[in-house]
């Protein structure tokens, strides 16, 4: 029984930004009040931890223990925790779901105002579960998952199907949750609707596995990278273009390809070139164009544009409220509405963290899962 106990563990430690992942012993408190301790069995490599190792987003602080996309087994709990015990089957959650506060009790967002009021990288009491030859070590995204132990909140926990064996079901906890959901809660992809799909990495693909569900009739998947244009097809995509192919902008060919434009653009690349080619590829009257990719760019356009009647819209983890319909997701997993393992290209022994994010810069990969 490790209840109460600090454990000791191997984590991958980034010291400083830009630093190669560091496999180290670090010590993991216990957890306290409202907080549970999981054993991660999986975690995916997301884009997002790599713009985290490079500084892209100012609220990473480090040393840090990057990773999000994880599933893992509980191992204890602290004091006044409810619905979940040590034994249960787990995501963390990057979105938390506190369930009381004003959003929470809203069917318009899954955002929690709970999360606003907090320091990022720490736990809500302000300090860290975490320590490495006597530093402090910062938590990411409410919960850190390149590492054999985490403690997570309650309200950043949901609890899944036990019959969940597969390892790709991590990918639930962000990569496919925010692609699916955004086709399904943000744009609400109606049938026999055209879309098209701005970069065809883990994001871009689960927004085509969104729109097949939806009944989309045509799936434009649009990469630089021709590589990807077979998985997309297989997911869904009706046809796909490369912007290289073509003299003119990628805008201009879709309006063109689709008498007026689509119905449904999305960005899942994180560039505002891209950005402003999904606005533009959008029908004028009634197109509505998501945002998915994250970019630390600046996005200008003419007003005009949207006065026409387009709609320009953003979410976050695909809309879904985290506690209650993650493990919805993973019954439509067990249930095979989906097939995750269509997106998991290579599988890694957690210490060889650094080759699945060499797999990452390659292009190669879609998602590679580091297996505890
Ligand atoms: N036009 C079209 N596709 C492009 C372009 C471009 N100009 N530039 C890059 N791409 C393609 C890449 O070839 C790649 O296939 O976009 C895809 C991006 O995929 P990944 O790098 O695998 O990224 P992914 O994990 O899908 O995330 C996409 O969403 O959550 C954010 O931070 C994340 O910004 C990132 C985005
Ligand atoms: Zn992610
Ligand atoms: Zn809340």
């Amino acid at each position: 029984e490790s209840a109460g106990q600090v454990i000791k563990c191997k984590a991958a430690v980034t010291w400083e930004k830009d630093a190669p992942f560091s496999i180290e012993e670090i010590e993991v408190a216990p957890p306290k009040a409202h907080e549970v301790l999981i054993k991660l069995i999986a975690t995916g490599i997301c884009r997002s931890d790599d713009h985290s190792l490079e500084g892209k987003f100012a609220a990473v602080k480090f040393p840090v223990i990057l990773g999000h996309e994880g599933v893992g087994i509980v191992e204890s709990i602290g004091d006044g925790v409810k619905d979940i015990k040590p034994g249960d089957k787990v995501i963390p959650l990057v979105a938390p779901q506190c369930g009381k506060c004003q959003c929470c009790k809203d069917p318009r967002t899954n955002r929690c105002l709970t999360r606003l009021k907090r320091q990022f990288g720490l736990m809500s009491d302000g300090t860290s579960r975490f320590t490495c030859r006597g530093k402090q070590i910062y938590h990411f995204m409410n919960t850190s998952t390149f590492t054999e132990y985490t403690v997570v909140e309650e309200m950043a926990v949901a609890k899944i199907d036990d019959n969940a064996t597969m390892d790709s079901v991590c990918l639930i906890g962000c990569g496919f949750s925010t692609g699916y959901g955004s086709a399904l809660n943000t744009a609400k992809v109606h049938p026999e609707s055209t879309c098209a799909i701005f970069g065809l990495g883990g994001i871009g693909l689960a927004v085509i596995m969104g729109c097949k569900i939806a009944g989309a009739a045509r799936i434009i998947g649009v990469d630089i990278n021709p590589d990807k244009f077979d998985i997309a097809k297989e997911l869904g995509a009706t046809e796909c273009i490369n912007p290289n192919d073509y003299d003119k902008p990628v805008a201009e060919m879709i309006l063109e390809q689709t008498g007026g434009g689509v119905d449904y653009a999305f960005e899942c690349v994180g560039h505002a070139e891209t950005m402003l080619a999904a606005l533009h590829s959008s029908h004028f009257a009634f197109g509505t164009t998501v945002i998915i990719g994250a970019s630390a760019s600046t996005l200008s356009f003419d007003p005009m544009i949207l006065l026409s009647g387009r709609t320009l819209k953003s979410s976050s983890f695909g809309g879904w409220k985290s506690r209650l319909e993650v493990p919805k997701l993973v019954s439509d997993y067990l249930a095979k509405k989906f097939d995750l393992e269509k997106l998991v290209t290579h599988r890694l022994p957690f210490q060889k963290i650094s080759e699945g994010f060499d797999l990452l810069h390659s292009g190669k990969c879609i998602r590679t899962i580091l297996k505890f």
